[in-house]
C-alpha cells in the first residue's frame, strides 16, 4: 500500500515529481541529480544541499516562487506544507470563507516564510508572518520582496515569550492562524536521540533555534492555546501542526479541559513522515463548526486486534453525546463509581494507539442489580399508568417505590446471584478482571477527504481472568450498551456501515 495514498487529494505531489524533467529544465537541479544505470533520475536525500535544491526547484517549477534556502536553515519540505495549507483551505471553505478574501497569521514563519509565500501565491490571501529570529525575519522579508508579494505578506518580529499578543490588534479580526512549532525540548536533545537511533532516510536540516524550544512543542502549543483563550474569536480558526502523536493526544485533552469543544484534528501523511494538524475555534458552531469539518485522516490497524486474550467490542458511530474518546472516558469513570467497580488507568503506546485503556476489576455483578432496578422501575410506572393500583402516582415517587420492591426481589429472583454464590472458589478471586481499550476510528479507506461523521467509537473488552468467566464479561457488555443508549446503533460489522455510507454519499451525487 502506497504511503502517498493518504496525501491530501488536491496535493499535486500525490504523483511524485518528475526528476528527469526537472534535471532537463534546471541546471542547479541537474547538479544534484544522479542517474542510475537504467536511466532513472534520483537525488540523494541524505544530502542536506540536495534537499534544499529540490525544494527551491519545486517552488520555482510548480509555483513560480523564487527563493534560496540558507544552508543552516530548515528545509521546508513542500508536500507536507501543502497538505497543511490544503487542509486550511478545507476549513475555510467549510466555514464559508473565501480564500482570496481571508487574512491569516503564520506563527514562526521561518527564513523562507514558506506558508506565507504559498498562501499568497496560490490563493492571493493576506498573510502576517511572525518571527523571533532577526536573521530569519530579514531573509523572509527578502523572499517576499523578490517575489513581489509585499502587498499580500507582512513579516513582523515578535517577542519570544508571546505568540499572538504582539500581532493581534484589538480592532481587527483574522480568519485563521497556522504554525509549525519547534518540536524539540531544548534540554532533552530528543532530536539528536531520534537521529542517532534511526538510520536517517533524509538529511536533517534546520538549526537549534528552529527546532528546539523550552517545553518542546507541547510547551509551545500550550502557550498558544492559553493565549488563544484571551484573544478569543478575534482569530476565527486557530491551528497548529504537531510532530508527535503522543503530543496530539495530550493537546486535544488540554483543549477539552478548557471546554474548547469546537475543534478538529487531522493526520498529514506524505512520504515516510507523518505529522498532525490540530484546529480549534471560539466561534459558535452555527458560524464555524470544526467538528463536522473535512479531515485527511489515516489510522493504522488497531493494536488491540493483535492481543491474544478473548475480546469483544462495543462499536457505534460518533454522536452528540459521545463525540470522542474523552466522552467515553468520563462515562466509564462515573459508571465504575456507581457500580463500585475498580477502574485503573493503563499506559498505552500512544504512538500506535490513539485512545485510552484501563483495567476493570469487579467483585460482584453490581450491574445486574442496577439493570433489575431499572426494569422494576419501568414495570411500576407501567402498572401505575394502567391504573392497576387504582390511583395515579407522580413519576418522581417511582424511585422510592422501586428500592422498596428491590429489597424484596433481590433475595430470591436473581439466578446469577444464586449461581455466583456457588461459583465463588475463593473470596480473594474477583468476579471479573478485564481491560477496556477505547479508540476512535475513521472509516477512511476510500481516498476521499472524510468528515467526522465517518467516525466510529469502539470500546474493546479484553478478558483477563475472574471466576465469572466470559459470562460476566458479556453481561457487563450488555449493561454498558444499554447505559450508553446505543443498542440500536451497535455496528457488528463496521465495514458494512462504511459501504452503506458510501452508497448514500454516491446516491446524493
Ligand atoms: C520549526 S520552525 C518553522 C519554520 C517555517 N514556518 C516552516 O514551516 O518551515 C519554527 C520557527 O518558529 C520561530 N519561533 C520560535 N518561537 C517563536 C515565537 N514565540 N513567535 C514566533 N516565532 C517563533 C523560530 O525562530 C522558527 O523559525
Amino acid at each position: 500500500m502506497s504511503v502517498r495514498q493518504y496525501i491530501h487529494p488536491r496535493n499535486k505531489y500525490k504523483r511524485p515529481p518528475d526528476y528527469k524533467q526537472l534535471a532537463v529544465m534546471y541546471p542547479e537541479f541537474r547538479e544534484i541529480a544522479i542517474m542510475d544505470f537504467v536511466g532513472k533520475v534520483r537525488i540523494d536525500f541524505k544530502e542536506r544541499k540536495s534537499l534544499h535544491v529540490l525544494t527551491e526547484t519545486l517552488l520555482k517549477h510548480d509555483f513560480d516562487l523564487h527563493v534560496n534556502i540558507p544552508a543552516d536553515n530548515l528545509n521546508p519540505a513542500i508536500p507536507l506544507r501543502l497538505n497543511y495549507i490544503l487542509w486550511m483551505e478545507d476549513l475555510m471553505t467549510h466555514s464559508k470563507l473565501e480564500m482570496d478574501k481571508v487574512t491569516g497569521i503564520d506563527i514562526g514563519t521561518g527564513a523562507v516564510c514558506i506558508y506565507a509565500l504559498l498562501l499568497a501565491k496560490i490563493y492571493k490571501c493576506q498573510v502576517i508572518g511572525t518571527e523571533v529570529n532577526e536573521r530569519s525575519m530579514e531573509h523572509a522579508q527578502k523572499c517576499v520582496r523578490r517575489n513581489e508579494l509585499q502587498d499580500l505578506i507582512e513579516i513582523i518580529t515578535v517577542n519570544s515569550d508571546k505568540i499572538f499578543k504582539d500581532v493581534v490588534q484589538t480592532d481587527r479580526v483574522y480568519d485563521f492562524s497556522m504554525c509549525n512549532p519547534p518540536f524539540f525540548e531544548s534540554e532533552d536533545n530528543g532530536f539528536e536521540k531520534i537521529v542517532k537511533v534511526l538510520p536517517p532516510r533524509n538529511a536533517s536540516t534546520g538549526n537549534d533555534g528552529e527546532l528546539k524550544i523550552e517545553g518542546g512543542e507541547v510547551g509551545f502549543v500550550t502557550k498558544m492555546i492559553e493565549e488563544s483563550v484571551e484573544v478569543g474569536d478575534r482569530i476565527k480558526i486557530y491551528s497548529t501542526m504537531i510532530g508527535r502523536k503522543a503530543d496530539l493526544v495530550s493537546l486535544r485533552r488540554l483543549l477539552r479541559s478548557k471546554d474548547i469543544k469546537n475543534m478538529t484534528w487531522t493526520e498529514f501523511c506524505q512520504g515516510h513522515t507523518t505529522r498532525w494538524g490540530l484546529a480549534w475555534s471560539f466561534l459558535p458552531q452555527s458560524i464555524v463548526n470544526l467538528t463536522t469539518a473535512p479531515v485527511i485522516r489515516k489510522r493504522g490497524k488497531s493494536i488491540v486486534q493483535s492481543l491474544r486474550n478473548y475480546k469483544t467490542s462495543i462499536t457505534f458511530p460518533v454522536e452528540d453525546k459521545f463525540s470522542c474518546v474523552d466522552d467515553i472516558i468520563s462515562f466509564l469513570r462515573s459508571t465504575a463509581e456507581e457500580l463500585n467497580v475498580k477502574l485503573q488507568d493503563l499506559p498505552v503506546p500512544e504512538d500506535s494507539f490513539d485512545g485510552w485503556a484501563c483495567q476493570v476489576t469487579a467483585r460482584e455483578r453490581s450491574w445486574e442489580h442496577t439493570r433489575r432496578k431499572r426494569r422494576l422501575a419501568q414495570q411500576i410506572v407501567l402498572k401505575r399508568a394502567k391504573g392497576e393500583d387504582g390511583e395515579c402516582i407522580e413519576a418522581n415517587t417511582c424511585a422510592e417505590e422501586t428500592s422498596k420492591t428491590e429489597n424484596v426481589t433481590t433475595v430470591t429472583t436473581n439466578p446469577h446471584e444464586e449461581n455466583s454464590d456457588k461459583e465463588i472458589p475463593d473470596k480473594d478471586v474477583p468476579l471479573l478482571v478485564c481491560k477496556l481499550w477505547v479508540e476512535a476510528e475513521s472509516l477512511d479507506d476510500s481516498q476521499d477527504v472524510i468528515t467526522q461523521s465517518d467516525e466510529i467509537l469502539r470500546m474493546w473488552m479484553v478478558f483477563e481472568n475472574g471466576y465469572g468467566g466470559l459470562d460476566a464479561l458479556h453481561s457487563l457488555r450488555q449493561y454498558l450498551i444499554n447505559k450508553l443508549g446505543v443498542r440500536e446503533k451497535i455496528l457488528d460489522n463496521p465495514s458494512k456501515f462504511k459501504r452503506k455510507k458510501k452508497k448514500t454519499k454516491e446516491s446524493l451525487l
